[in-house]
């Protein structure tokens, strides 16, 4: 593809309704932009976790419910920022969505990135594995609007363009995760990590990884994802699940690692091979360069094993 490739031109190659429904989140952008100085603080409501919504999550999140049930692809869409999904009226669209709307909302007060992040199924139900997804992408709001998208053959990364240009043009293509591994960023207060936890982010330290943690997942995925490394959101010695969601963050962000050539792990477990319990489940999220994930993955087995002795 050459590099003045758009957006609209790349997804004419789509599944027409994964292409509508990427179209409706991407032509949102500005609006979105030019709200976020309007919408900068605290919406009074709470979301099904419990956590104080902002007044951009609420917003954003009604936007682009709207925005994708109109197309008429989606049956359904599934948010963090509803407490149950909300259907397309004609009941039509034999699509799924699933979305975390905005993504690093905290970073809003602080001017910091975050974004929208999205898993598209071909299904009615509400809750598939992972691995069911068609598609998965997201959005960030940085000095760029950028779109990285994964589809079954690869994952690509779009940028907004000037207001003369169409909506978006490819800036990369093939997205992998590029070796050496030279960053790392893991949330959570280091005092709760696990102990085999600390021990594998001293030894990514030791090899000299730079530690890079902004606040928001897709703002420190797409860190990774270009200098290559590790993304943690661990379990916690207060919150064994860790901080993370399933449904709305680690499925669709472990579709696009998986395609870019690395691994979206619980610690135990590939996260696309989880049956979900129910849409809220928190799960520790790590992600990034596949040997770096698999090596975490043996240490946790090596460190349950050995506990499992006696
Ligand atoms: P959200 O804004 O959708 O609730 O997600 C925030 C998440 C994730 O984006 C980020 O990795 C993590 O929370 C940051 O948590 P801390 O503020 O505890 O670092
Ligand atoms: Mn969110
Ligand atoms: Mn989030």
């Amino acid at each position: 593809m050459n590099k003045e490739t758009t957006l609209e031109d790349f997804l004419e190659n789509q599944d027409p309704e994964v292409a509508e429904i990427v179209d409706a989140v991407a032509g949102q952008s500005i609006p979105i932009r030019h709200e976020i100085p309007h919408r900068r603080g605290d919406a009074g409501t709470q979301n099904i976790y419990g956590e104080d919504q902002k007044a951009l999550d609420v917003w954003v999140n009604d936007l682009l419910t709207h925005k994708l049930i109109e197309t008429n692809s989606v049956y359904q869409v599934v948010s963090e920022e509803n407490p149950k999904p909300i259907l397309n009226p004609g009941g039509e669209g034999e699509y799924t969505v699933a979305m975390d709307p905005l993504d690093g909302s905290s970073n809003v007060k602080s001017n910091n990135l975050f974004g929208t992040i999205i898993g598209v199924y071909k299904s009615r139900n509400p809750a598939e594995k992972g691995r069911k997804q068609v598609a998965a992408f997201y959005k960030l709001y940085g000095p760029m609007i950028t779109i990285v998208l994964a589809t079954e053959d690869g994952v690509y990364e779009f940028a907004k363009a000037r207001k003369t240009h169409k909506k978006y043009f490819l800036i990369n293509e093939q997205l992998r995760f590029p070796e050496p591994p030279k960053l790392y960023g893991v949330g959570g207060n280091p005092k709760k990590w696990v102990p085999e936890f600390r021990y594998f982010v001293d030894l990514l330290r030791d090899r000299g990884l730079k530690n890079r943690y902004g606040g928001s997942f897709v703002g420190d995925f797409n860190q990774v994802l270009k200098y290559g490394g590790f993304f943690g959101y661990p379990a916690l010695l207060d919150k064994p699940r860790g901080k993370l969601r399933l449904v709305f963050e680690g499925n669709p962000m472990s579709f696009i690692a998986e395609k870019a050539g690395g691994l979206g792990s619980t610690g135990a477990q590939n996260i696309l091979d989880i049956e979900p319990r129910e849409m809220d489940e928190r799960i520790p999220i790590y992600i990034g360069n596949m040997e770096l994930i698999s090596e975490l993955e043996k240490l946790f087995t090596v460190c349950k094993d050995a506990r499992e002795q006696y």
